[in-house]
This record gives C-alpha cells, sequence and structure tokens, in this order.
C-alpha cells in the first residue's frame, strides 16, 4: 500500500528547527557529496535537504529537486534563492508514476518519500538509469510509516532493478541503506 503525497501545507514539520536535531543535512550527506557533483533531490519536499545539499556541491555542482507537486517546488525555489543557492538548484516536476529524467548524477537522495511511491521497481529503475556507475543512493525510510517488512519491500525493490545494499550509519527516526549500482562492494565517502 502507497501513501498519498505529504501535502505542502505540512512542510512546516519537515523544516522546522528541531528536526536538525535529529537529521542533521552535513552530518548525513557530507560522507557522500563533494564539490562539483551533480545530485538528486528525490522527493524534496521544501527543500529540507536541497539547500544544503546546494552549499556541499558548491559552485560548480547541481542540485536537481524532483517533486510531483508543483508547490513543493515552489517552496524549494524561494529557500534557494534566500539562501543565495538558486543558481545551483535545477527544480523538476515529476509526472507520478514517472520521474523523466535525463541526466547522469554523482549521488541521489530519496528520504522520506519511497512509500509514497506507485510503481517502485520502475522508480528505482529510472534512478538507476539516472546515477553513473560509480553513484550512489541514499534511501531512508520513517520507521513510523514504514514498518519493517514493508521497508524490506521497498529495498527489494531497488535490488531487483540491479541495486545491491550497503550499511550506511544509523539515521535516527528512520530505516536507511546506502544502494549501488551493480554488484560492486562500496565504502561510504
Ligand atoms: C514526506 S515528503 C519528504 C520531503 C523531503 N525528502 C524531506 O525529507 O524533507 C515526500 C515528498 O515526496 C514527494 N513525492 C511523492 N511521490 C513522488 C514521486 N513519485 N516522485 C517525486 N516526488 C514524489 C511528495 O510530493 C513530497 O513532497
Amino acid at each position: 500500500m502507497t501513501e498519498p503525497p505529504c501535502p505542502a501545507w505540512l512542510s512546516f514539520t519537515l523544516t522546522n528547527i528541531f528536526r536538525r536535531m535529529a537529521h542533521h543535512p552535513v552530518r548525513l550527506l557530507g560522507p557522500f557529496l563533494k564539490e562539483g557533483d551533480t545530485a538528486l533531490d528525490i522527493g524534496c519536499g521544501p527543500g529540507y535537504f536541497t539547500i544544503p545539499m546546494a552549499r556541499m556541491v558548491g559552485d560548480r555542482g547541481w542540485v536537481v529537486a524532483v517533486d510531483i507537486q508543483r508547490e513543493m517546488l515552489e517552496r524549494t525555489r524561494r529557500s534557494a534563492e534566500r539562501a543565495g543557492v538558486a543558481g545551483r538548484v535545477r527544480l523538476h516536476l515529476a509526472a507520478e508514476d514517472s520521474l523523466g529524467l535525463d541526466l547522469k548524477a554523482d549521488f541521489a537522495l530519496v528520504f522520506w518519500m519511497a512509500h509514497e511511491v506507485l510503481r517502485l521497481e520502475h522508480f528505482f529503475g529510472e534512478i538507476l538509469a539516472a546515477l553513473k556507475p560509480e553513484g550512489s543512493l541514499l534511501l531512508v525510510e520513517p520507521k513510523v510509516h514504514v514498518p519493517k517488512r514493508r521497508y524490506a519491500e521497498i529495498v527489494a525493490a531497488a535490488k531487483s532493478v540491479g541495486f545491491t545494499s550497503h550499511q550506511t550509519d544509523p539515521v535516527r527516526l528512520s530505516r536507511a541503506v546506502l544502494l549501488c549500482p551493480g554488484a560492486t562492494s562500496r565504502s561510504r565517502g
């Protein structure tokens, strides 16, 4: 069962200062991003991770913020402008059943959104196609909405299209895994 997308009016639950204590963007994503990278924030919502990601990739890098809700992308755009990083953030409106990406990225983040996706295999297949062979995907799901069994199904869908799973640091309130294209062994960073 999938859940309906988190509505834009609930954005404050994703951007409030208390979240920073549980999900510090630099601590969580620092090991995966470097200057000049192209990064995807898939299901970006109001841009909680997009803005720090844009700082981490620097002015030679890009962050593509992807969402199915125009209002979420608009919130992300406003935050990027306020933070002075709008020049390195590209907003991408996805269709409900297709991301429609046309690029090769170094890193993709799917944070607290995969349980809202209708066709998981198709979704992960599109991410795989949008990653460089040495790229990686950090998948994080909320413990409250996503019980262990559902989480295992989500990870299995990613593996079925060609990702391999790797242990990563725990993320508070969440279940997390690092997914890499192909059968290569991989350590973080
Ligand atoms: C719970 S919010 C999480 C936002 C953000 N990742 C965070 O952690 O702050 C989930 C977001 O995923 C988006 N979403 C749901 N299904 C999607 C899909 N198939 N493609 C792209 N975005 C999607 C929703 O519109 C919503 O903005």
